[in-house]
């Protein structure tokens, strides 16, 4: 009978130079498998007698139960440092710089928003928002533009289907509703802009059936035409970047303000090529008004008390003034080449102080 020992060293030292499992395999089915060492040595135990059998047969399971934990623990060597070895072979270095044809650009609406709320928050104004989809109450009579009122023909509504009570809820026309929720949910004073979509149903080079605005609102109990004035032409200077930007104020009408006026600023087409600034040409760029007082009795402030000024621009408009951008339609085709062209960098945040430049 061949010494355990002496075996069980031999069969140490192969396993571990097992290179793989196929090579682990390979020693399991020479020593443990049907035609094994081990395997053989068993069977011939029927030849001893029975003393001898029992001690033999004793040792043979010991060994055997130790090969096959041997085996089992340098199974799982290999098992974990191949999946390491894999892991190695497919990392991914993600330490890669990007390339900068790859990085995205901040859309010239989304910047003009940023500017224009850059611009206002520096005066103390603050962002609020109102839903899409709003009240006829809200869009429309609040504002005191009632039923049958001509302006209603003027917004080309997009009307929803009728409700149960008959009620149509409509695509807001004009940020201004968010106006009345301001004022309906907060005490004066109140200082707000709210920029946002809106939609008419008009499509043309200069009209979108969806566009954008910004709505300001400032309410307060000794509130005039002079604050007005002040902020909307430091408002122009600020956003166009010209610092003596003529700013003209021409009486106009909205249902919604009491007296109204229209900003426009001052403007040159030197050589086909328009230029803010000194010149003998008027660009219209604003609406605006001290806030009629049924407007604000609509929303429960007390118009004997408070006062207030209120003004909405398209985003667009100004955007395409400032940036030279001549067709509206092209805001909306996702074209990569124009986004390429007239969108900023994403880490070029405006501010007042140093604005952001191309
Ligand atoms: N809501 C107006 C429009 O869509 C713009 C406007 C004009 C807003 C005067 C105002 C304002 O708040 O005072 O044409």
């Amino acid at each position: 009978m061949e010494d355990t020992n002496k075996l069980k060293d031999e069969v140490e030292s192969a396993v571990s130079r097992a290179e793989n499992l196929d090579a682990l395999e390979a020693i399991r089915i020479s020593e443990l498998g049907k035609n094994g060492r081990i395997t053989l040595l068993m069977k011939g135990l029927g030849q001893l007698g029975p003393a001898e059998r029992r001690l033999v047969g004793k040792k043979l399971n010991e060994l055997k139960n130790t090969i096959l934990d041997l085996i089992e623990k340098k199974k799982r060597v290999l098992e974990s440092s191949g999946i390491e070895a894999q892991l190695a072979e497919e990392t991914i270095d993600i330490s890669l710089p990007v390339r900068p044809q790859l990085t995205g650009s901040i859309h010239p609406i989304s910047q003009t928003i940023d500017e224009v709320t850059s611009i206002f928050g520096e005066m103390g104004f603050s962002v609020e928002e109102g839903p899409d989809i709003e009240e006829d109450w809200y869009n429309f009579t609040a504002l005191n533009i009632p039923p049958n009122h001509p302006a209603r023909q003027e917004h080309d509504t997009f009307y929803l289907n009728a409700e149960k009570n008959g009620e149509r809820m409509v695509l807001r026309t004009h940020t201004s509703p968010v106006q009345i929720r301001t004022m309906q949910s907060t005490n004066p004073p109140i200082r707000i802009i709210v920029p946002g979509r809106t939609y008419r149903c008009d499509h043309d080079a200069t009209h979108s059936p969806m566009f954008h605005q910004v709505e300001g609102l400032l309410v307060d109990e000794t509130t005039h035409m002079g604050h007005l004035k002040g902020c909307l032409i430091e408002f122009c200077r600020a956003f166009f970047g010209v610092e003596d930007l003529p700013v003209r104020f021409r009486p106009s009408y909205f249902p919604f303000t009491e007296p109204s006026a229209e900003v426009d600023i001052g403007c040159t087409f030197d050589g086909g090529t328009l230029k803010m600034g000194h010149g003998d040409g008027w660009l219209e760029i604003l609406g605006s008004g001290m806030v009629n007082p049924k407007v604000l009795e609509n929303c429960g402030i007390d118009s004997s008390r408070y006062q207030g000024f209120a003004f909405g621009m398209g985003i667009e408009r100004i955007a395409m003034l400032k940036y030279g951008i001549p067709d509206l339609r092209t805001f909306y085709d996702s074209d990569l080449r124009w986004l390429r062209h007239y969108g900023f960098q994403p880490l070029d945040v405006p501010t007042v102080v140093g604005r952001a430049s191309k």
